[in-house]
């Protein structure tokens, strides 16, 4: 077993570099089988989530080749194999072969997909998608058959502007006769990257990062060279880690404006952040404002950024509110951190978490990704030493975290016992 030991209150110095974002790429990777010819993907976050997607291109029988932060990928020789639950209960993002394999073959068997139990997360949104298109869909167990004998382009309303459906309908239609219009689009920055991977093979897609991308079929895709996007919640992450420990701590490699809601939210509660083109640089403060979030698509405040960010809120004078409207089981981390000396109430989708408070280190359990972020940073700025284990969810979505966290300062260990 495995478990990251943490002793706090250390301040951190120096400079973190940003990696690609796991949520393009977990994408780009499956999306690289629609292409006829060889695929270059670079800044790809070595992390669990992207090794087993490699894993899963090799099983398909696709050449796949890793040169530090470059994978190349080699998809003519890919055939349309069953994904079964080894490989697709590993992560959500297994999904996105679903609409990869129907695009290029009109066909494909897979089981259900895993990931974070952070909510039912249900895929009906990504089936009406390709039923939309042509594809009829018949389940066996918890596999999925998914058939089309054409694949036609149609006009897509999503109910709930769900990341995962845009990005899929985009996958399926890109080889889609005729023209596709997806109506209530999620904007996300990844589904920008995504479109933008598309159309360097070939694809026509327009409207990327509005609610209404069209899309007009082409009869076949090249392979090409695509840059991932700096990964924003990981800048997030390690932003409000240097809101509470940072001293001059440089975060670099990133977007800014894709951390906004972020940034806006620290400035209001009195963070001294400095932002330039490409990084910001954060000193830690006491006595930070208490405030309200709401978790809400992009660009509003993300919900993988509430989990980390209530452990600032422990760190406010009075008592915060946080409100998650995307899952619907996104608390898991507060009877952690009430371990750890949290003081909080709960009711529904709606927390209130009281400050200032001082956290102890104990053994807490990392439920899921970003709850292990929260548990990271709580050990990061508790009195004696945290024990978090469960932390296969931590490495499945952050590359190098101990060794990032140790070059500024952090005393943090991944340990096997
Ligand atoms: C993606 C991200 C995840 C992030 C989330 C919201 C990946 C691999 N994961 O997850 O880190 O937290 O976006 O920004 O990119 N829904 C349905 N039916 C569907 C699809 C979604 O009801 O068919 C619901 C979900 O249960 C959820 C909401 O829509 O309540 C948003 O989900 P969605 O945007 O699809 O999230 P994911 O793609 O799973």
């Amino acid at each position: 077993m495995r478990i990251i030991e943490i002793e706090g209150k250390h301040d951190l110095s120096g400079t973190i570099k940003i990696s690609g974002a796991k949520n393009s790429s977990v994408a780009l990777l499956p999306a690289s089988i629609l292409a006829d010819t060889d695929v270059t993907i670079c800044n790809v976050p070595e992390i669990t989530d992207t090794d087993v997607l490699c894993e899963i291109l090799e099983y398909l029988g696709a050449d796949v080749r890793r040169a530090s932060e470059s994978v190349v990928i080699t998809p003519s020789t890919i055939q349309n194999k069953f994904i079964e639950a080894d490989f697709s209960k590993k992560l959500r993002a297994s999904y996105y072969f679903m609409g990869a394999m129907l695009g290029k073959f009109k066909h494909v068997e897979m089981s259900l997909p895993g990931g974070c139990s952070i909510g039912a997360r249900p895929i009906n949104l990504h089936l009406k998608g390709f039923e939309a298109l042509g594809a009829t869909i018949t389940t066996e167990d918890d596999k999925y058959i998914v058939d089309a004998k054409e694949l036609k382009g149609a006009d897509i309303y999503l109910d709930i502007a769900s990341v995962g459906a845009t990005i899929n309908i985009m996958l399926a239609a890109v080889l889609a006769k005729g023209k596709t219009v997806i109506e209530n689009a999620a904007k996300e920055p990844e589904i920008v990257n995504v479109a933008t991977f598309l159309n360097n093979m070939g694809a026509k897609i327009t409207g990327a990062g509005t609610s209404q991308i069209r899309i007009t079929g082409v009869e076949k895709l090249n392979g090409c060279f695509h840059e991932v996007i700096p990964d924003r919640i990981e800048a997030g992450t390690y932003t409000i880690i240097g809101a509470l420990t940072g001293e001059n701590l440089k975060i670099y490699n990133i977007i800014p404006e894709h951390i906004e809601a972020l940034t806006s939210k620290l400035e209001e509660m009195g963070a001294d952040i400095e932002i330039g083109a490409d990084y910001l640089i954060i000193n830690k403060k006491i006595n930070y404002k208490s405030t309200n979030i709401k978790t809400l698509v992009y660009p509003g405040f993300p919900t993988d950024l509430q989990q980390p960010f209530s452990v600032l809120l422990t760190k406010c004078i009075g008592t915060s509110k946080v409100e998650e409207t995307i899952f619907e089981n996104r608390f898991m981390h507060l009877p952690e951190l009430e371990k750890m000396g949290m003081r909080y109430s709960k009711n529904g989708m709606i927390a209130h978490i009281e400050g200032p408070v001082e956290l102890n280190g104990t053994e807490v359990i990392a439920t899921d990704l970003r709850a292990g972020a929260s548990l990271v940073i709580a050990g990061l700025i508790a009195n004696g030493k945290t024990t978090i284990t469960n932390v296969e969810h931590i490495l499945r979505g952050y590359e190098g975290i101990i060794d990032k966290l140790t070059d500024v300062g952090a005393k943090i260990e991944l340990k096997e016992i």
